[in-house]
């Protein structure tokens, strides 16, 4: 890859230019992410699959989001929970075949919804038929499509796993072999062309069967340092993602010129587009990944990363924007994930950490860019007690129990109050990972009945920000007084105050606008004033 190629291509008038196109979908998108084995189940073998999502769609559509984006649904070896694919071009027969994928495509479009893939190019499953011709034959081509080593005593190099212990593996012939997550997951080797050929196939594969673009699984990987050096220092990722201690396995520079192939491909088809998973601890370079002829969007994780704190969202939100801002492109907001502790939990759990997810929510869908909802949020799931024994996460048993892995936030979701919540239909097989007894308490039939429920917050929320146009699209300016943090959200004909109270003490706001929508039921407003209670947010429109 020639040096020129990896270094940056966007000029300032090309940036200047981004901002005043016209805005396509995906800048301002609420984006739901389902987590597709935990959502409906239309089969009756406890695990969800495309079908029951199918079913489900109209409820997506009352909610009011804009698109879906489902976790991986490609036939896999079943070690990290779809994220290591033995074939990229098909589907899993737990969920399906690519017949019901196309039919979701088209329901979907008819509701004016639009369905993004998850792409995982960073490794596939051991399973691979590739990395299997690879075991059998060192000397195949397959075998240069990843990272493998000659036997000896030590490995390569320092380099570990994101999961635990060392990053190498042994072949049963003693040759040494990459993964930076699980050793089912087999780094590719990005510098054979045959990998980069493979993966333009895919994508064509399925922007041909009509979906609106890819989440990037870890985009910031793909490129190891071509002599495969030790990293200068001990694995220890800050909070916020990876730094330069972890220079030689992360953020080559050569891995811009596969987004900008990337973004070439979709650029044929019409209203596509590709966001990024992109763990790194400094913003700007997170933001370098979404320059204007690379990918569209690349996530910002800081709100999902940062305490119940005004400081660590404000410096959160300022960061993403100037980031984003400078290379001209939309903020992708996340508060939640598959990867992350519910966000009720980790905002103190209970009531507590229910009406500060609530505030949250109106922070978050406030703000300019797109908003990526988890399946479960909007019902303020919280982390659910996952017993040892029903265990997945292989973060779980690679660190030998020490982390309690990820599970507790890929529950199946509750749909209604019969025994089983509505996941599966009656009679089913035990669901794939244990509900939680009280659950049905947080089901959806329950919520939509209740006009103080999380999911009428959600709804009432996601109708406001697209009847005004200062939510979601406005020109942000963010600013904290003691334990409030406000937003003003300048669009052309309104501005709307986005004010949080995150400290203890109920706070007093002056404003003569009007209250569009709050958190909680007990926000007062009188004369020139709003009572703001502890842990609320309020959205006011000042004109
Ligand atoms: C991403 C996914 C995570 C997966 C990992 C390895 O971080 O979000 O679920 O385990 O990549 O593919």
């Amino acid at each position: 890859m020639s040096p020129r190629l990896a270094t940056m291509r966007t000029s300032p008038e090309q940036q200047v230019e981004a901002f005043r196109s016209p805005s396509p979908w995906w800048r301002s998108a609420v984006v739901y992410q389902v987590y597709l084995r935990s959502f409906a189940d239309s089969n009756g073998d406890g695990i969800g699959d495309l079908a029951g999502l199918r079913s489900r769609l109209p409820y997506l559509s009352w909610l009011g989001v804009d698109a879906l984006w489902i976790n991986p649904h490609y036939p896999s070896g079943g070690a990290d929970g779809g994220y290591d694919i033995a074939d990229y071009r098909a589907v899993d027969p737990d969920y399906g075949d690519v017949a019901d994928l196309e039919a979701l495509v088209a329901d979907a479009r008819r509701l004016g919804l639009k369905v993004v893939l998850d792409v995982v190019p960073n490794h596939t499953s051991d399973q691979h038929p590739w990395f299997q011709a690879a075991l059998t034959d060192p000397d195949s081509p397959e075998a240069s499509r990843y990272h493998f080593a000659p036997a000896s005593e030590e490995p390569p190099n320092n380099w570990q796993s994101l999961f635990g212990g060392p990053a190498w593996s042994r072949t049963p012939d003693g040759r040494w072999y990459l993964h930076l997550f699980a050793p089912e997951q087999p780094d590719l080797n990005w510098r054979d062309p045959a990998v980069a050929a493979d993966f333009e196939k895919t994508l064509r594969f399925w922007l041909d069967r009509g979906v609106s673009g890819f989440r990037v699984d870890v985009a910031y990987g793909l490129f190891k340092d071509a002599e495969l050096r030790d990293n200068p220092g001990k694995y220890s990722p800050t909070l916020f993602g990876h730094g330069p201690e972890q220079a030689m396995t992360w953020n080559q520079p050569e891995v811009h010129d596969v987004w900008r192939r990337w973004r070439e491909i979709c650029d044929e088809y019409p209203d596509t587009m590709i966001v990024g998973e992109v763990c790194l601890a400094d913003p700007q370079e997170v933001a370098l990944y979404s320059r204007p002829d690379e990918m569209h969007q690349s996530f910002c994780f800081r709100l999902l990363k940062s305490g119940w704190d005004t400081e660590a969202f404000a410096d959160g939100v300022r960061s993403a924007l100037d980031a984003f801002g400078a290379v001209g492109a939309p903020v992708s907001w996340v508060l939640g994930n598959h990867d992350k502790d519910r966000q009720v939990t980790r905002f103190g759990g209970g009531a507590l950490g229910t009406a500060r997810a609530r505030a949250a929510a109106l922070l978050m869908l406030s703000l300019p860019g797109s908003a990526y909802l988890y399946a479960g949020d909007e019902l303020g799931l919280p982390q659910a007690v996952v017993p040892d024994e029903a265990k997945t996460d292989p973060i779980f048993f690679r660190s030998g129990g020490a982390r309690a892995g990820r599970d507790g936030c890929r529950i199946p979701m509750p749909w209604n109050d019969a025994d089983g919540v509505g996941f599966s239909p009656d009679g089913a097989a035990d669901p794939w990972l244990p509900i939680p007894t009280d659950w049905s308490g947080y089901a959806v039939s329950t919520q939509t009945r209740d006009g103080g429920s999380m999911l009428t917050l959600y709804r009432r929320a996601l109708a406001l920000r697209a009847a005004h146009p200062a939510l979601g699209s406005g020109e942000a300016t963010v600013e904290t007084a003691g334990d409030v943090l406000t937003v003003h959200c300048a669009g052309d004909d309104e501005t709307v105050r986005c004010v949080v109270n995150m400290g203890t003490e109920t706070v007093l706001v002056r404003t003569t606008g009007t209250v569009l929508l709050a958190s909680s039921t007990s926000v007062r407003q009188s004369a020139g004033t709003i009572a703001l209670p502890a842990n609320t947010a309020a959205w006011i429109s000042e004109d």
